[in-house]
């Protein structure tokens, strides 16, 4: 693999050479939010929706950021990136502590790190398994505490699944890295937005697209039967795109990935964004 090229604390240099203290409160406590950012023909997509979202998840944590430096960050990134497609990884921590304390002092300085990866937008047919949702409750907040979301993947990991879908009580919610899409009596449907749920912002851009074209999308309480009834179904993320899912192992389900109302949806995504 290439060297990561990255940015610490506002300096740009190779992952290998960056030091970090091991009280930075990102190692103690995850106490960090983080983004990731697609770039295509070396352009981000979306740029001003994920510094928005950025903005969101650190004001929730009481961390104050400097937006402009960061975007300039995040572009000289993508331009050092040897190929014109990828992502960037960006995080923001509290800071780093003087002794580790829950409770933390106002004084501290923010940290803050991105790396950029070349990526291709191949959206990869996908093996999931449905689980229960163990997260916390503030899962629209994009924070790097994630251990519900990799203990979950990591056991679906071990039956050779590439994702999870979570559920509470039967009520769908997300996947483990992804927003759920799925096609329903010809519908096409995903749970609506709440604590509970990562405000995805391809699952944003792809309703918009839908929209402009004449689709609306149903964003509603969505039940595991829902899926079992469903024609097809699909996972978005900035680095998956639209991924469909094939099979459901621990679900009876009748998934086709080529369901024409699919192909629609990920013609009309790739098309504005990925063309
Ligand atoms: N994950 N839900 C969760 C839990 C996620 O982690 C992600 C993204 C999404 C989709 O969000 P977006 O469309 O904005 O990428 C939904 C990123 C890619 C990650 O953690 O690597």
């Amino acid at each position: 693999m290439n060297k990561v090229k990255a940015v610490f604390n506002g300096k740009f240099d190779l992952v290998e050479n960056i030091k970090i203290s091991p009280f930075s409160r990102a190692y103690t406590f995850s106490d960090s939010v983080y983004e990731v950012i697609p770039f295509f023909k070396s352009k981000p997509i979306a740029f001003s929706m994920h510094l928005e979202r950025l903005k969101y998840s650190s004001t929730e944590l009481a961390m104050n950021i400097e937006i402009e430096k960061i975007s300039s960050e995040i572009n000289n990134l993508i331009s050092s990136c040897e190929s014109n497609s990828g992502y960037v990884y960006y995080q923001i921590t509290r800071g780093v502590d003087n002794i580790r304390s829950h409770m933390y002092s106002n004084s501290l300085e923010i940290e803050t790190f991105g790396y950029v990866i070349a990526h291709a937008f191949a959206s990869k047919p996908l093996k999931v398994m449905v689980c229960e949702d163990i997260r916390w409750g503030r899962c629209n907040i994009k924070s790097t505490s994630l251990l519900g979301n990799v203990m979950s993947m990591n056991s679906a990991h071990k039956d050779n699944c590439d994702e999870v879908i979570m559920h509470k009580n039967n009520i769908l919610r997300e996947a483990g890295a992804s927003n759920l899409f799925f096609i329903k009596d010809n519908k096409i449907c995903t749970p609506a937005l709440s604590n509970n749920i990562l405000p995805g912002i391809t699952r944003a851009l792809l309703i918009i697209e839908l929209k402009k074209i004449g689709l609306d999308v149903i964003e509603d309480e969505f039940l595991l039967s829902d899926i079992s009834n469903a024609s097809s179904a699909w996972l978005t993320s900035s680095t998956k795109g639209l991924a469909p899912i094939y099979e459901i192992t621990n679900l009876k389900s009748d998934l086709n990935i080529d369901d024409p109302m699919f192909l629609k949806c990920k013609e009309v995504f790739e098309k504005k964004f990925f063309s």
